[in-house]
């Protein structure tokens, strides 16, 4: 199981005091504060949503549901929720929201484009460590919603669990995407260990992850997270592409390029399904959601765009973008060392 991380700030030490057994859930802070998209309260947020997901090694199984600890954690999602509403346009639009994401640009600046243009091994390397915190619990966060989707007049439902079906590897074992994932992580030389790269993964990683948790946990917010997935799912064909490129460009097995192919040609069917069916149906069903959706997905992008721009930022100033007693380490081979070091 992995451990817990190491604290950033206040609130996620109060956190995982908790979580490690030092400290009684009932003295938590009861207006913990810090910035909502900063690394303190992003790490304090995804150790909360963890207990749902795998959990820690030591830590009680029935904090899950403690009332302290949910208290702490709503406290801190409404910070999150108000901080990105802030920063994003809203409105209930879908279909204009979803036409944006259809707009590849010619020539882009993200770190797919990079790392297909020249990007370096170093930087393959880390950028695959940052991502195993999504996706080797890939598509878990959206299972969620399955519940909440109507399964008598089930056309979102069957549509969601289409394309769930394909994410969790259609009947076999060896074809989960969280399971490619750790292939293409064990082909790189990676820790492919759940949650590995937790400490090293900075607060705009974390934040990516946290409102598809969010989303999900929430039955409120079942539109949002289909405007999640839908991001997720439109937007991953190029980009996955791309990615294949950077892969190949760089000379690695084809044990490292399965993931990414194998988005670019099982999302190209998603995208299909998620909007003329998933979007469509939910809408059909319940027509006051849209702007949920639309949240969803403006949301997301303008997380992964913070993302983005982090990864650039510092591989273009010839820094690491992992948080590691390495992050100051000029060469990529000291980085390449630590993240080989963490196998094992
Ligand atoms: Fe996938
Ligand atoms: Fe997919």
């Amino acid at each position: 199981m992995p451990v817990l991380p190491r604290p950033r700030g206040p609130v996620s030490a109060a956190v995982l005091d908790v979580l490690g057994g030092r400290r009684a859930a009932g003295d938590l802070p009861s207006h913990p504060d810090g910035d909502p998209l900063g690394a303190d309260v992003q790490l304090a947020l995804y150790c909360c949503y963890e207990l749902h997901y795998r959990s820690f090694d030591g830590v009680a199984d029935d904090l899950e549901w403690d009332p302290d600890l949910l208290r702490v954690r709503r406290r801190l999602e409404d910070r999150f929720l108000d901080a990105v509403r802030a920063e994003v346009e809203g409105g209930d639009d879908v279909e204009a929201a979803v036409d944006a994401l259809l707009v590849e640009p010619t020539e882009g600046s993200g770190p797919s484009w990079h790392l297909a243009r020249d990007g370096e091994r170093w930087q393959l390397d880390e950028y695959v460590a940052l991502r195993s915190i999504y996706h080797l619990k890939e598509a878990d966060p959206q299972a969620w919603v399955i519940p909440r989707l109507d399964g008598v007049d089930g056309r979102a439902k069957a549509s969601l669990m289409t394309v769930e079906h394909d994410e969790f590897g259609a009947g076999r074992a060896d074809r989960v995407h969280a399971r490619i994932y750790a292939d293409m992580m064990a082909a790189l030389g990676l820790h492919t260990g759940y949650g590995a790269y937790l400490d090293a993964a900075p607060a705009e990683v974390l934040a990516t992850v946290n409102i598809m948790s969010l989303f999900g946990l929430h039955r409120r917010w079942r539109g949002a997270s289909v405007g999640q997935f839908a991001l997720i799912e439109i937007t991953s064909p190029p980009g996955s592409a791309r990615l294949v490129t950077a892969i190949e460009r760089l000379g690695l097995p084809a044990a490292a390029t399965a993931f990414h192919a194998e988005h670019v040609e099982a999302d190209a069917v998603h995208e299909q399904v998620v909007r003329r069916e998933l979007i469509a149906g939910l809408l059909e069903r319940e027509p006051q959601l849209a702007a949920d959706v639309v949240l969803g997905i403006q949301a997301s992008t303008l997380l992964e765009d913070r993302f983005a721009d982090y990864l650039v930022r510092r591989w273009s100033d010839g820094e690491s973008a992992l948080l590691a007693p390495v992050a100051s380490a000029a060469s990529g081979r000291t980085l390449r060392r630590w993240l080989v070091s963490q196998n094992g």
